[in-house]
């Protein structure tokens, strides 16, 4: 059993914004135990891999709020990965289209580290019940730049050095993550870069002063080493590059200075230090092309962690309802088309990892 933060608040803001001396702080993990944990969850696998070690790495893939929305269910020569609707966040993603790419990534995920350690197979995308099957048969181990990426992958939601991508870096970026029914717009002019920028903080405008939006991000914060731990998913606040604080301070000081203004102050920054922003869109808008969306990002995303780059998500402009066919007439994007998620690339500092549930909370008995 977890003890509690205790908190004496005075009343009122300026008492509360002060608050350090009227908690009771035990927290009982430190930052390097979060960190020991982190990187528990990462130790490589070589071959032969077990179905749980696989279902490791497959959690270890970008997803929405971290969320993990994922059933693993292992059977002889499968694994399927089903959706976990208790893990929707409706106010962000109404229709499910981040969850079903969040579901695409990490089986992309399953299927690169399996052909690593000699259990090739295929995915195939269920229409009936929104599972991913995985069929695979033991093989002949294939070592892959992708494969060793998994574990370094992260979002680095901070602003990068703004050194340029080479023309060859970005060709590399666009073969990798080439998947039917879905294209990658990669731009790096700046007045481009520029122009989704403002679509993007326009966006969090709307999200920012959304009583339901704000709700379920603060749900999804952890905001101490203690919290992140106990639940192994959500958002660490040292994740995103913010200070770490006691839970009931945490959910206060949100409530209190988290507002548009000094948010889109963030993106600005993020946006003016990006060098090349990409922009997946999936020829149809349907759950099977939303999951290989997130297969194809992925893909871009282990290839850019294996070429020495950072990324992370500005999906605001995808995510509103009334900023996304605005975006994508600025786009060119086809009437029928989605653009689904929008990623900055560059070279940036580390920060710390994000957690995942253990292997054995997310596979189905039976
Ligand atoms: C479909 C999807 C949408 C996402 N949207 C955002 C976003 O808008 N902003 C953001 O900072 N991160 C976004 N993320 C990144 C997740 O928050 C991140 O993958 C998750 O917290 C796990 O952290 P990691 O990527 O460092 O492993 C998104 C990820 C996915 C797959």
């Amino acid at each position: 059993m977890k003890r509690r933060d205790v908190l004496a608040l005075g009343g009122g803001a300026a008492a509360a914004i002060g608050i350090g001396a009227a908690l009771t702080l035990r927290s009982t993990a430190s930052m390097a135990d979060y960190d020991a944990l982190a990187r528990q969850e990462r130790e490589a696998v070589s071959p032969p891999a077990s179905a749980r070690d696989l279902v490791r790495l497959a959690s270890l893939a970008p997803n929405s709020h971290n969320t993990q929305p994922w059933r693993f269910e292992i059977s002889e020569g499968r694994i399927a990965i089903r959706p976990d609707f208790a893990r929707r966040t409706p106010a962000v993603d109404p229709d499910d289209h981040h969850l079903f790419v969040s579901l695409g990534a990490a089986a992309e995920t399953l299927s690169i580290a399996a052909a690593a350690t000699g259990l090739p197979g295929t995915l195939r995308f269920e229409e009936s019940d929104g599972a991913i099957l995985f069929d695979f048969a033991a093989g002949l181990p294939v070592a892959s730049q992708l494969f060793n990426a998994i574990a370094q992958r992260q979002s680095t939601r901070a602003p990068f050095d703004g050194m340029p991508l080479t023309p060859e870096l970005i060709q590399r970026l666009v073969e990798a993550a080439a998947i039917p029914g879905v294209r990658l717009i990669m731009l790096t002019a700046p007045a481009k870069i520029a122009a989704v920028g403002e679509r993007i903080i326009d966006a969090n405008t709307i999200q920012m002063t959304n009583a339901a939006f704000r709700a379920e991000l603060k749900h999804w914060i952890r905001f101490s080493p203690d919290q992140a731990i106990e639940t192994r998913d959500g958002l660490f606040a040292a994740s995103s590059g913010n200070p770490t604080l006691p839970p009931l301070l945490g959910n206060l000081l949100f409530d209190l200075v988290v507002r548009a203004g000094s948010e889109n102050e963030r993106y600005r920054a993020q946006l003016a230090t990006t060098p090349c922003l990409a922009i997946i869109v999936s020829e149809r808008d349907d759950r099977a092309h939303w999951v290989a969306a997130g297969q194809a990002c992925q893909r871009l995303l282990l290839q850019a962690t294996a070429l020495g780059l950072k990324q992370s998500f500005v999906n605001q402009a995808v995510e509103v309802p009334e900023i996304r066919p605005l975006l994508a007439a600025d786009l060119g994007v086809a009437t029928g088309e989605r653009p689904d998620l929008i990623i900055r690339l560059g070279y940036g500092p580390e920060l710390p990892r994000s957690l995942r549930r253990p292997a054995a909370a997310v596979i189905n008995e039976g």
